[in-house]
């Protein structure tokens, strides 16, 4: 698979570093060649640099990771984007004292307003990039999760696979709009890490546990519940 990174910051340079280490064909973007082309340098493995644009336009699929940035402010015309999926792993700023407001539209929603024609995904925002070090061997034995999160299911399924190959356990969360539960997932994992000093390798995931061997459910079980 073709895949762009546009903002080869930590994130882009992680995943895009993981990727090619999986055979997919990567080129890094930046704000000038120069910068992309050093990630590439980097990176090894056959990888290429330049700008943002030219990463745009090398990519089926996109990291998109500058944050809080409009990529018609990124890129000379977002028409590159049409068709193709563009991954957001972005988080908001954190606000003094974790003082979040409540998230009414996610980052990822912003993301696909701005680029119409693309089929935003969101994934990759709730692990440090510390965790990515460990990736996929011995990442996998800990089943951290990547929740992901599109209107286009096919897309999803194309986001999750490549988690998958990086040694994460993906996690379906359906429409594009549930990146605003993930953002908020997001944003406790980082409140964990920065401000509980738990560290970057604090992560937070979905477990599935087996059930209760025990035939009588000694608590009742789940009875219909009276509420509304
Ligand atoms: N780092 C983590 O552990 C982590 C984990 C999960 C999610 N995230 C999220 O991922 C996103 C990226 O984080 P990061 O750690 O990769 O940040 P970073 O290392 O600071 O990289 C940010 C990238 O954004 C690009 N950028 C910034 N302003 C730009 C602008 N005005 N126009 C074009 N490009 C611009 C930079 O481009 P140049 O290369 O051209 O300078 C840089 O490559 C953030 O939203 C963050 O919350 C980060």
């Amino acid at each position: 698979m073709k895949i762009g990174i546009i903002g080869s910051g930590n994130m882009g340079r992680s995943l895009g570093i993981l990727w090619a280490e999986q055979g997919h064909e990567v080129f890094f973007g930046a704000r000038t060649a120069e910068k992309g082309q050093a990630v590439a340098e980097f990176a090894g493995r056959d990888t290429q640099g330049g700008t943002n644009d030219q990463a745009a336009a090398f990519g089926e699929v996109l990291l998109y990771s500058a944050r809080g940035v409009n990529p018609a402010e990124v890129l000379t015309s977002i028409d590159v984007l049409a068709g193709k999926i563009v991954i957001d792993p972005n988080n908001s700023t954190i606000p003094e004292g974790f003082a979040y407001e409540p998230i009414v539209k996610s980052l990822a929603e912003t993301l696909a307003e701005q680029v119409p024609k693309a089929i935003v995904v969101k994934a990759f925002n709730t692990m440090a990039q510390e965790v990515f070090e460990l990736a996929p061997e011995p990442l996998k034995k800990h089943r951290v999760s990547a929740f992901v999160a599109s209107d286009d299911a096919t897309a999803r399924q194309t986001v999750m696979n490549l988690a998958e190959e990086i040694g994460f356990v993906p996690i379906d969360c359906g429409m594009l709009r549930n990146a605003r539960l993930i953002e908020g997932l997001g944003d406790f994992i980082r409140f964990m890490i920065i401000g509980q000093q738990q560290g970057g390798y604090a992560t937070i995931s979905v477990n599935v546990l087996p059930e209760s061997e025990s035939e009588s459910k000694r608590l009742g079980g789940r009875q219909p519940s009276a509420l509304k």
